[in-house]
């Protein structure tokens, strides 16, 4: 079976380098109308360039279709102008992937609140704008495929990067609910953890993987989860052409035999035994496994 974006218009954030390269360059030869959208600021998020263009240029040579915004995904006029500039020029949006992002890593006993602000607003709320750019023409036209890009920093911590990883995990979290609201409206929204040799990893990369883990080797699933037949609410880890899946996941837990942090204590063991744990598809389903409990299922 292949996989084609003929006819479909994506908009992928943070494409003029790295995994929205990869991405915008596949989804276009694969069909698609891309907006690759673009900064082109330094890793910090500082400063400006023309990378989106130079990725417009190499689609069309290619032969596909694309068109450059440099807007930032924080400033959601110049989103909502991006949008709409898709919609006129090819009549809509069926597909957006958020992917821009900046670093600012330090231990968080050395990161200001502006570092920590500065992160979270680039790779939280950006990608907050430029999915509330969409979601409302996607509801009308009951297609949508939405893609946020978390990390393994914000599923499991890494040291140095408390601002990235909070707003990485919001992301996951923002995801689940949109996927949630967007079910019944065909607009599934997934998530996806890349691990690649881009800028943002230069420094820790060893030289003799660099090979290995090109962004190239993300794409196939970034462009599965957003493709006609996707999934919705999941979360996949992707690098080197491997490609995993991360649950959150919920033990069966234990009834507290009295109210107290004492009996919390004495059953520590029970509440955290894996046997039987479950995945969640809401929060409501949490609290229902709760009432199980409760009944002694
Ligand atoms: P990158 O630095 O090459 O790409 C990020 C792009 O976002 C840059 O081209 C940058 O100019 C753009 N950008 C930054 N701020 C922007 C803004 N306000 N508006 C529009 N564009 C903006 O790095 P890479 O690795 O390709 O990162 C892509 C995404 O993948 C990021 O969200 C990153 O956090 C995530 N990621 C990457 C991993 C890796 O191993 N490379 C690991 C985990 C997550």
């Amino acid at each position: 079976m292949s996989i084609s974006f003929r006819d479909r218009v994506a908009i992928v954030t943070g494409a003029g380098g790295g995994l929205g390269r990869a991405y915008a360059l596949e989804l276009a030869r694969r069909g698609a109308k891309v907006v690759v959208n673009d900064l082109g600021g330094s890793r910090d998020g500082t400063g400006h360039s023309d990378a989106a263009a130079s990725v417009v240029e190499e689609i069309k040579v290619a032969g596909g279709e694309a068109i450059a915004d440099g807007s930032s995904v924080t400033d959601l006029a110049q989103v909502e102008a991006m949008v709409a500039r898709a919609k006129q020029a090819w009549g809509s949006v069926h597909i957006l992937i958020n992917n821009a992002g900046i670093l600012r890593d330090k231990s968080f006993a050395k990161m200001t609140m502006d570092d920590f602000k500065a992160v979270v607003d680039v790779h939280l709320i950006g990608s907050a704008n430029a999915t509330h750019a969409v979601w409302e023409m996607m509801r009308e036209q009951a297609y949508g495929r939405i893609l946020m890009t978390a990390s393994s920093t914000g599923l499991y911590g890494n040291f140095g990067q408390a601002n990235y990883g909070a707003a990485k995990l919001g992301l996951a979290g923002f995801a689940r609910t949109l996927a949630l609201e967007g079910a019944r409206y065909n607009v599934r929204v997934n998530t996806i953890a890349p691990t690649a040799a881009t800028r943002m990893t230069e420094d820790i990369f060893p030289p003799e993987l660099l090979a290995r883990f090109q962004p190239e080797a993300v794409a196939p699933a970034a462009l599965f989860l957003v493709s006609e037949d996707a999934p919705t609410n999941v979360i996949l880890g992707a690098g080197a052409g491997v490609v995993q899946a991360a649950y959150v996941t919920l033990t069966r837990g234990a009834a507290l035999r009295e109210p107290t942090p004492e009996a919390v204590a004495a059953q520590y063991a029970e509440i955290t035994d894996r046997t039987g744990e479950t995945v969640p598809q809401s929060g409501a389903e949490q609290a229902m496994t709760i009432l199980q409990r409760l009944q002694g299922q």
